[in-house]
Protein backbone atom coordinates (compact mmCIF):
# COMPACT_ATOMS: atom_id res chain seq x y z
CA UNK A 1 0.00 0.00 0.00
CA UNK A 2 1.27 3.41 -0.87
CA UNK A 3 2.45 5.01 2.00
CA UNK A 4 0.39 8.35 3.73
CA UNK A 5 1.21 11.82 2.51
CA UNK A 6 1.13 14.08 5.31
CA UNK A 7 1.80 17.75 4.79
CA UNK A 8 3.28 19.51 7.68
CA UNK A 9 3.12 22.72 8.67
CA UNK A 10 5.68 24.87 10.63
CA UNK A 11 9.15 23.82 11.64
CA UNK A 12 9.39 24.83 15.16
CA UNK A 13 9.88 23.13 18.01
CA UNK A 14 6.92 20.77 17.73
CA UNK A 15 7.29 20.48 14.57
CA UNK A 16 10.85 19.59 14.72
CA UNK A 17 10.00 17.20 17.18
CA UNK A 18 7.01 15.45 14.70
CA UNK A 19 9.52 15.35 11.84
CA UNK A 20 12.29 13.52 13.95
CA UNK A 21 9.84 11.16 15.62
CA UNK A 22 8.27 9.94 12.22
CA UNK A 23 11.46 9.38 10.96
CA UNK A 24 13.45 7.79 13.87
CA UNK A 25 10.49 5.09 14.76
CA UNK A 26 8.96 5.00 11.04
CA UNK A 27 9.51 1.28 11.14
CA UNK A 28 7.09 0.92 14.03
CA UNK A 29 4.71 3.71 13.12
CA UNK A 30 3.93 1.44 9.65
CA UNK A 31 3.86 -1.43 11.40
CA UNK A 32 0.67 0.38 13.74
CA UNK A 33 -1.07 2.39 11.18
CA UNK A 34 -0.84 -0.70 8.35
CA UNK A 35 1.19 1.59 6.19
CA UNK A 36 4.26 3.82 5.94
CA UNK A 37 3.37 7.70 6.56
CA UNK A 38 5.98 9.92 5.25
CA UNK A 39 6.28 13.70 5.25
CA UNK A 40 5.69 14.79 1.71
CA UNK A 41 5.80 18.24 1.75
CA UNK A 42 6.61 21.01 5.05
CA UNK A 43 6.40 24.47 5.32
CA UNK A 44 7.87 27.19 7.45
CA UNK A 45 9.10 31.05 6.77
CA UNK A 46 12.12 29.46 7.58
CA UNK A 47 13.37 26.00 5.86
CA UNK A 48 17.08 26.09 6.66
CA UNK A 49 16.53 23.51 9.08
CA UNK A 50 14.78 20.79 7.30
CA UNK A 51 17.82 18.83 5.94
CA UNK A 52 19.01 18.25 10.05
CA UNK A 53 15.12 17.15 10.39
CA UNK A 54 15.74 14.35 8.30
CA UNK A 55 13.22 15.83 5.36
CA UNK A 56 15.82 15.61 2.41
CA UNK A 57 13.00 14.34 0.71
CA UNK A 58 10.26 16.05 1.26
CA UNK A 59 9.22 19.35 -0.93
CA UNK A 60 9.73 23.00 1.15
CA UNK A 61 8.05 25.85 1.13
CA UNK A 62 7.63 29.13 2.91
CA UNK A 63 3.87 29.01 1.67
CA UNK A 64 1.56 26.82 4.25
CA UNK A 65 -1.03 27.21 1.83
CA UNK A 66 0.71 25.54 -0.76
CA UNK A 67 0.33 22.82 1.02
CA UNK A 68 -3.48 22.88 2.19
CA UNK A 69 -3.61 23.37 -1.66
CA UNK A 70 -1.97 20.12 -2.80
CA UNK A 71 -3.58 17.37 -4.16
CA UNK A 72 -1.47 14.86 -3.31
CA UNK A 73 -1.63 15.72 1.03
CA UNK A 74 -4.02 13.34 2.96
CA UNK A 75 -3.35 15.12 6.18
CA UNK A 76 -2.51 18.37 6.67
CA UNK A 77 -0.21 18.82 10.43
CA UNK A 78 -0.66 22.63 11.49
CA UNK A 79 2.04 23.29 14.30
CA UNK A 80 1.98 26.82 13.67
CA UNK A 81 -0.01 28.28 16.42
CA UNK A 82 -1.68 31.35 16.78
CA UNK A 83 -5.51 31.75 15.82
CA UNK A 84 -5.85 33.95 12.09
CA UNK A 85 -3.55 31.82 10.06
CA UNK A 86 -4.14 28.82 11.63
CA UNK A 87 -7.92 29.14 11.19
CA UNK A 88 -7.80 29.84 7.63
CA UNK A 89 -5.27 26.74 6.74
CA UNK A 90 -7.17 24.52 8.57
CA UNK A 91 -10.47 25.46 6.96
CA UNK A 92 -9.07 25.64 3.82
CA UNK A 93 -7.43 22.11 4.19
CA UNK A 94 -11.36 20.98 5.50
CA UNK A 95 -12.66 22.39 2.67
CA UNK A 96 -9.94 21.01 0.42
CA UNK A 97 -11.39 16.79 1.70
CA UNK A 98 -8.06 17.08 3.97
CA UNK A 99 -7.89 15.29 7.56
CA UNK A 100 -6.10 17.74 10.19
CA UNK A 101 -3.81 17.07 13.28
CA UNK A 102 -3.16 19.74 15.06
CA UNK A 103 -1.44 20.78 18.62
CA UNK A 104 -3.56 24.48 18.25
CA UNK A 105 -5.22 24.28 21.49
CA UNK A 106 -6.13 27.86 21.18
CA UNK A 107 -7.65 27.17 17.69
CA UNK A 108 -9.89 24.55 19.03
CA UNK A 109 -10.65 26.35 22.62
CA UNK A 110 -11.78 29.60 20.51
CA UNK A 111 -13.02 28.09 17.22
CA UNK A 112 -13.23 24.11 17.32
CA UNK A 113 -17.43 24.39 17.29
CA UNK A 114 -17.41 26.17 13.56
CA UNK A 115 -14.08 23.62 12.75
CA UNK A 116 -15.65 20.37 14.21
CA UNK A 117 -18.96 21.41 11.91
CA UNK A 118 -16.57 22.02 8.69
CA UNK A 119 -14.92 18.54 9.25
CA UNK A 120 -17.90 17.06 9.92
CA UNK A 121 -19.30 18.41 6.60
CA UNK A 122 -16.82 17.16 4.69
CA UNK A 123 -16.31 13.70 6.55
CA UNK A 124 -12.91 14.67 7.42
CA UNK A 125 -11.30 14.43 10.72
CA UNK A 126 -9.58 16.79 13.06
CA UNK A 127 -7.32 15.40 16.17
CA UNK A 128 -5.66 17.42 18.52
CA UNK A 129 -4.59 15.25 21.19
CA UNK A 130 -1.39 17.24 21.56
CA UNK A 131 -3.01 20.62 22.29
CA UNK A 132 -3.77 19.30 25.98
CA UNK A 133 -1.34 18.04 28.23
CA UNK A 134 1.35 17.86 25.57
CA UNK A 135 2.49 14.19 25.67
CA UNK A 136 -0.20 12.62 28.32
CA UNK A 137 -3.34 10.89 26.22
CA UNK A 138 -5.72 12.20 27.98
CA UNK A 139 -7.98 13.29 25.20
CA UNK A 140 -8.23 9.91 24.21
CA UNK A 141 -8.71 8.74 28.27
CA UNK A 142 -11.80 10.98 28.64
CA UNK A 143 -12.92 10.54 24.86
CA UNK A 144 -12.57 6.94 24.64
CA UNK A 145 -10.90 4.88 27.86
CA UNK A 146 -13.75 6.39 30.30
CA UNK A 147 -16.64 6.47 27.56
CA UNK A 148 -18.66 4.07 29.73
CA UNK A 149 -19.04 6.81 32.72
CA UNK A 150 -20.48 9.86 33.93
CA UNK A 151 -17.35 12.27 34.65
CA UNK A 152 -18.04 14.12 37.40
CA UNK A 153 -15.16 15.95 37.49
CA UNK A 154 -11.75 16.73 36.74
CA UNK A 155 -8.60 18.98 37.62
CA UNK A 156 -5.53 19.01 36.00
CA UNK A 157 -2.20 21.19 36.08
CA UNK A 158 -2.02 21.57 32.48
CA UNK A 159 0.41 24.28 31.75
CA UNK A 160 3.76 22.88 31.83
CA UNK A 161 5.44 26.68 32.19
CA UNK A 162 3.91 27.55 34.99
CA UNK A 163 4.27 24.81 37.01
CA UNK A 164 8.02 24.67 36.04
CA UNK A 165 7.74 28.43 37.40
CA UNK A 166 6.15 27.88 40.25
CA UNK A 167 8.39 24.36 41.54
CA UNK A 168 11.42 26.20 40.78
CA UNK A 169 10.44 29.29 42.92
CA UNK A 170 9.78 27.49 45.68
CA UNK A 171 12.17 24.67 45.99
CA UNK A 172 15.49 26.81 44.40
CA UNK A 173 14.03 30.27 45.35
CA UNK A 174 14.69 31.04 41.76
CA UNK A 175 13.42 34.41 40.84
CA UNK A 176 10.15 34.62 38.74
CA UNK A 177 11.50 36.13 34.89
CA UNK A 178 14.96 33.99 35.12
CA UNK A 179 12.67 30.25 35.51
CA UNK A 180 10.32 31.71 32.84
CA UNK A 181 13.35 32.32 30.92
CA UNK A 182 14.60 29.31 31.19
CA UNK A 183 11.25 27.40 29.48
CA UNK A 184 10.93 29.76 27.01
CA UNK A 185 14.40 28.65 25.95
CA UNK A 186 13.66 24.62 26.19
CA UNK A 187 10.71 25.21 24.20
CA UNK A 188 8.20 24.64 26.75
CA UNK A 189 6.08 28.08 26.82
CA UNK A 190 3.95 29.86 24.33
CA UNK A 191 5.33 32.19 21.29
CA UNK A 192 3.53 34.85 24.02
CA UNK A 193 4.36 33.89 27.47
CA UNK A 194 1.77 35.92 29.29
CA UNK A 195 -0.68 33.14 27.70
CA UNK A 196 1.35 30.68 30.29
CA UNK A 197 1.51 32.87 33.15
CA UNK A 198 -2.20 34.93 32.96
CA UNK A 199 -3.65 31.08 32.51
CA UNK A 200 -5.05 31.62 29.04
CA UNK A 201 -3.26 28.37 28.15
CA UNK A 202 -4.16 26.33 30.79
CA UNK A 203 -8.11 28.18 30.19
CA UNK A 204 -7.85 26.61 26.19
CA UNK A 205 -7.17 23.25 27.73
CA UNK A 206 -9.59 23.26 30.54
CA UNK A 207 -11.99 23.82 27.73
CA UNK A 208 -11.45 21.23 25.78
CA UNK A 209 -11.48 18.67 28.55
CA UNK A 210 -14.48 19.99 29.91
CA UNK A 211 -16.57 20.02 26.35
CA UNK A 212 -15.18 15.97 26.27
CA UNK A 213 -16.14 15.34 29.66
CA UNK A 214 -19.97 16.43 29.78
CA UNK A 215 -20.48 16.64 26.12
CA UNK A 216 -21.08 20.33 26.17
CA UNK A 217 -20.11 22.89 23.30
CA UNK A 218 -16.95 24.27 23.47
CA UNK A 219 -16.99 27.61 25.46
CA UNK A 220 -13.68 29.61 26.10
CA UNK A 221 -15.21 32.83 27.17
CA UNK A 222 -16.93 31.47 30.15
CA UNK A 223 -13.77 29.59 31.44
CA UNK A 224 -12.67 31.68 34.71
CA UNK A 225 -8.93 32.47 34.35
CA UNK A 226 -6.44 33.39 36.91
CA UNK A 227 -2.64 32.65 36.56
CA UNK A 228 0.03 32.41 38.75
CA UNK A 229 1.98 36.09 39.03
CA UNK A 230 -0.18 36.95 42.53
CA UNK A 231 1.34 34.01 44.06
CA UNK A 232 3.88 35.56 46.74
CA UNK A 233 6.38 33.48 48.90
CA UNK A 234 5.05 34.10 52.15
CA UNK A 235 1.72 32.41 50.84
CA UNK A 236 3.89 28.80 49.35
CA UNK A 237 5.09 28.99 53.12
CA UNK A 238 1.95 29.26 55.10
CA UNK A 239 0.39 27.20 52.80
CA UNK A 240 2.84 24.44 53.36
CA UNK A 241 2.49 24.91 57.32
CA UNK A 242 -1.22 24.04 56.85
CA UNK A 243 -0.53 21.08 54.98
CA UNK A 244 -1.02 22.25 51.36
CA UNK A 245 0.89 22.64 48.00
CA UNK A 246 -0.04 25.42 45.58
CA UNK A 247 -0.48 24.61 42.25
CA UNK A 248 -2.06 26.20 38.70
CA UNK A 249 -4.68 23.67 38.85
CA UNK A 250 -8.00 23.72 36.22
CA UNK A 251 -11.50 22.59 37.57
CA UNK A 252 -14.48 21.81 35.86
CA UNK A 253 -17.19 19.54 37.93
CA UNK A 254 -20.87 19.18 37.66
CA UNK A 255 -23.54 20.86 39.99
CA UNK A 256 -27.01 20.36 40.32
CA UNK A 257 -26.64 24.18 39.16
CA UNK A 258 -24.47 24.09 36.16
CA UNK A 259 -20.77 23.18 35.39
CA UNK A 260 -17.39 25.27 37.42
CA UNK A 261 -15.13 25.76 34.18
CA UNK A 262 -12.62 27.74 36.16
CA UNK A 263 -8.71 28.21 35.96
CA UNK A 264 -6.71 29.46 38.91
CA UNK A 265 -3.99 29.08 41.89
CA UNK A 266 -5.42 26.71 44.18
CA UNK A 267 -4.22 24.94 47.74
CA UNK A 268 -4.03 21.09 47.07
CA UNK A 269 -3.66 18.88 50.58
CA UNK A 270 0.14 17.63 50.34
CA UNK A 271 -1.00 14.08 50.85
CA UNK A 272 -2.79 14.37 46.83
CA UNK A 273 -0.02 12.40 44.33
CA UNK A 274 -1.52 15.25 42.10
CA UNK A 275 0.00 18.05 44.78
CA UNK A 276 3.28 16.66 44.22
CA UNK A 277 3.43 16.97 40.61
CA UNK A 278 6.37 19.21 39.66
CA UNK A 279 8.58 21.11 36.88
CA UNK A 280 7.42 20.61 33.53
CA UNK A 281 4.89 17.70 34.51
CA UNK A 282 1.25 17.98 34.01
CA UNK A 283 -1.03 15.75 35.56
CA UNK A 284 -5.16 15.39 35.17
CA UNK A 285 -6.91 13.59 37.02
CA UNK A 286 -10.58 12.45 36.18
CA UNK A 287 -13.47 11.17 38.66
CA UNK A 288 -16.01 8.91 36.63
CA UNK A 289 -19.00 7.18 38.59
CA UNK A 290 -17.50 3.60 37.76
CA UNK A 291 -14.69 3.70 37.67
CA UNK A 292 -13.77 6.29 40.29
CA UNK A 293 -10.60 8.76 40.31
CA UNK A 294 -8.00 8.12 37.53
CA UNK A 295 -4.92 9.98 37.11
CA UNK A 296 -2.87 10.87 33.88
CA UNK A 297 0.94 12.07 34.60
CA UNK A 298 3.17 12.80 31.98
CA UNK A 299 5.44 15.69 30.32
CA UNK A 300 3.21 18.51 29.47
CA UNK A 301 5.10 20.56 26.85
CA UNK A 302 8.89 19.91 24.95
CA UNK A 303 9.54 18.80 21.25
CA UNK A 304 9.46 15.13 21.64
CA UNK A 305 6.62 14.73 24.12
CA UNK A 306 4.63 16.89 21.89
CA UNK A 307 5.65 14.58 19.13
CA UNK A 308 4.46 11.70 20.69
CA UNK A 309 0.87 13.36 20.81
CA UNK A 310 0.89 14.66 17.48
CA UNK A 311 1.89 11.34 15.57
CA UNK A 312 -0.51 8.97 17.78
CA UNK A 313 -2.73 11.14 16.37
CA UNK A 314 -1.35 10.65 12.71
CA UNK A 315 -1.36 7.20 13.09
CA UNK A 316 -5.49 7.24 14.59
CA UNK A 317 -6.50 9.19 11.43
CA UNK A 318 -4.65 7.09 9.00
CA UNK A 319 -6.42 3.83 10.66
CA UNK A 320 -9.40 5.51 10.18
CA UNK A 321 -9.48 7.17 6.96
CA UNK A 322 -11.10 4.37 4.94
CA UNK A 323 -14.15 3.67 7.97
CA UNK A 324 -17.08 4.88 7.70
CA UNK A 325 -17.34 8.88 8.48
CA UNK A 326 -20.66 8.14 10.60
CA UNK A 327 -18.95 5.31 12.75
CA UNK A 328 -15.36 7.23 13.92
CA UNK A 329 -15.53 8.69 17.33
CA UNK A 330 -17.25 12.50 17.62
CA UNK A 331 -14.80 15.11 17.44
CA UNK A 332 -15.88 16.37 21.10
CA UNK A 333 -16.68 12.90 22.42
CA UNK A 334 -20.19 12.86 22.09
CA UNK A 335 -22.27 12.57 18.67
CA UNK A 336 -22.86 16.52 17.61
CA UNK A 337 -26.00 16.66 17.89
CA UNK A 338 -26.51 15.44 21.41
CA UNK A 339 -24.04 18.18 22.56
CA UNK A 340 -26.03 19.78 25.77
CA UNK A 341 -26.83 23.23 26.72
CA UNK A 342 -25.90 23.01 30.48
CA UNK A 343 -25.22 26.47 31.69
CA UNK A 344 -21.39 27.51 32.66
CA UNK A 345 -21.30 28.88 36.46
CA UNK A 346 -20.17 32.59 37.01
CA UNK A 347 -17.42 32.12 39.20
CA UNK A 348 -19.78 33.67 42.26
CA UNK A 349 -21.86 30.94 42.27
CA UNK A 350 -18.75 27.84 43.07
CA UNK A 351 -18.47 26.48 45.81
CA UNK A 352 -14.84 26.02 47.56
CA UNK A 353 -13.23 26.28 50.82
CA UNK A 354 -10.47 29.73 50.66
CA UNK A 355 -7.22 30.25 52.28
CA UNK A 356 -7.19 34.24 53.44
CA UNK A 357 -3.79 36.10 54.12
CA UNK A 358 -4.45 39.60 55.77
CA UNK A 359 -2.72 42.31 57.30
CA UNK A 360 -4.11 43.58 60.74
CA UNK A 361 -3.71 45.70 63.47
CA UNK A 362 -1.89 43.84 66.92
CA UNK A 363 -4.60 45.40 68.82
CA UNK A 364 -7.20 43.58 70.98
CA UNK A 365 -11.26 43.13 69.35
CA UNK A 366 -9.21 43.01 66.03
CA UNK A 367 -10.15 39.45 65.53
CA UNK A 368 -13.64 39.26 66.99
CA UNK A 369 -14.36 41.87 63.68
CA UNK A 370 -13.00 39.47 61.29
CA UNK A 371 -14.32 36.28 62.85
CA UNK A 372 -18.23 38.34 62.52
CA UNK A 373 -17.97 39.59 59.56
CA UNK A 374 -17.45 36.03 57.98
CA UNK A 375 -20.25 34.39 60.65
CA UNK A 376 -22.80 37.19 59.86
CA UNK A 377 -22.22 35.53 56.33
CA UNK A 378 -22.25 31.82 57.57
CA UNK A 379 -18.88 31.38 56.97
CA UNK A 380 -16.99 28.39 59.03
CA UNK A 381 -13.58 29.34 60.02
CA UNK A 382 -11.32 25.69 59.36
CA UNK A 383 -8.09 26.79 60.93
CA UNK A 384 -6.34 29.71 61.67
CA UNK A 385 -2.59 30.84 61.73
CA UNK A 386 -1.60 34.21 63.76
CA UNK A 387 2.10 35.27 63.68
CA UNK A 388 3.43 37.40 66.32
CA UNK A 389 4.90 40.73 65.53
CA UNK A 390 8.22 41.03 64.33
CA UNK A 391 10.52 43.39 65.88
CA UNK A 392 9.24 47.00 65.75
CA UNK A 393 5.83 46.05 63.70
CA UNK A 394 2.83 47.21 65.01
CA UNK A 395 1.03 44.77 62.18
CA UNK A 396 0.88 40.83 62.23
CA UNK A 397 -0.48 38.59 59.97
CA UNK A 398 -3.78 36.52 60.00
CA UNK A 399 -4.06 33.43 58.22
CA UNK A 400 -7.42 31.54 57.82
CA UNK A 401 -8.56 28.10 55.74
CA UNK A 402 -12.37 28.72 55.74
CA UNK A 403 -14.93 25.77 54.73
CA UNK A 404 -16.61 25.66 51.43
CA UNK A 405 -18.53 28.87 50.65
CA UNK A 406 -20.00 30.39 48.09
CA UNK A 407 -17.41 33.24 45.98
CA UNK A 408 -20.40 35.55 45.65
CA UNK A 409 -20.50 35.82 49.70
CA UNK A 410 -17.24 35.23 50.18
CA UNK A 411 -16.57 38.28 47.76
CA UNK A 412 -18.33 40.58 50.04
CA UNK A 413 -17.17 39.42 53.18
CA UNK A 414 -13.75 40.19 51.81
CA UNK A 415 -14.86 43.49 50.75
CA UNK A 416 -16.16 44.35 54.54
CA UNK A 417 -13.11 43.36 56.20
CA UNK A 418 -10.51 45.37 54.03
CA UNK A 419 -13.18 48.48 55.02
CA UNK A 420 -12.30 47.68 58.24
CA UNK A 421 -9.61 50.28 59.34
CA UNK A 422 -7.67 48.10 61.41
CA UNK A 423 -7.00 45.68 58.27
CA UNK A 424 -3.98 46.98 55.77
CA UNK A 425 -3.95 46.58 52.39
CA UNK A 426 -5.84 43.67 50.22
CA UNK A 427 -6.24 40.44 51.67
CA UNK A 428 -4.95 37.81 49.46
CA UNK A 429 -7.33 34.99 48.81
CA UNK A 430 -6.39 31.23 47.36
CA UNK A 431 -8.93 28.72 46.54
CA UNK A 432 -9.04 25.57 48.49
CA UNK A 433 -9.51 22.03 46.58
CA UNK A 434 -9.41 19.04 48.87
CA UNK A 435 -10.02 16.41 45.38
CA UNK A 436 -11.21 13.73 47.68
N1 LIG B 1 3.14 26.43 26.97
C1 LIG B 1 2.54 25.15 27.17
C2 LIG B 1 2.90 24.67 28.57
C3 LIG B 1 3.03 24.19 26.13
O1 LIG B 1 3.80 25.25 29.16
O2 LIG B 1 2.28 23.76 29.06
C4 LIG B 1 2.21 22.97 26.00
O3 LIG B 1 0.90 23.24 25.67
Amino acid sequence: MKPVKVGLLGLGTVGGGTATVLSRNAEEIARRAGRGIVIDYAAALDTSNADQLGLTEARLSNNALEVVHDPDIDIVVELIGGYTLAKDLVMTAIENGKHVVTANKALIALHGNEIFAAAEEKNVMVAFEAGVAGGIPVIKAVREGLAANHIEWLAGIINGTGNFILTEMLEKGRDFADVLREAQELGYAEADPTFDVEGIDAAHKLTILSSLAFGIPLQFDKTYTEGIAGITAEDVTYAGELGYNIKHLGVARRTEQGIEQRVHPTMIPKRRLIANVNGVMNAVLVHGDAVGPTLYYGAGAGAEPTASAVVADIIDVVRAMTSDPNNRVPHLAFQPSTLADTPILSIDDVETAFYLRMRAADRPGVLADVTRILGDRDISIEAFIQKEPAAGEQDVDIIMLTQRVREGNMNEAIATIEALDTIDGNIARIRVESLG
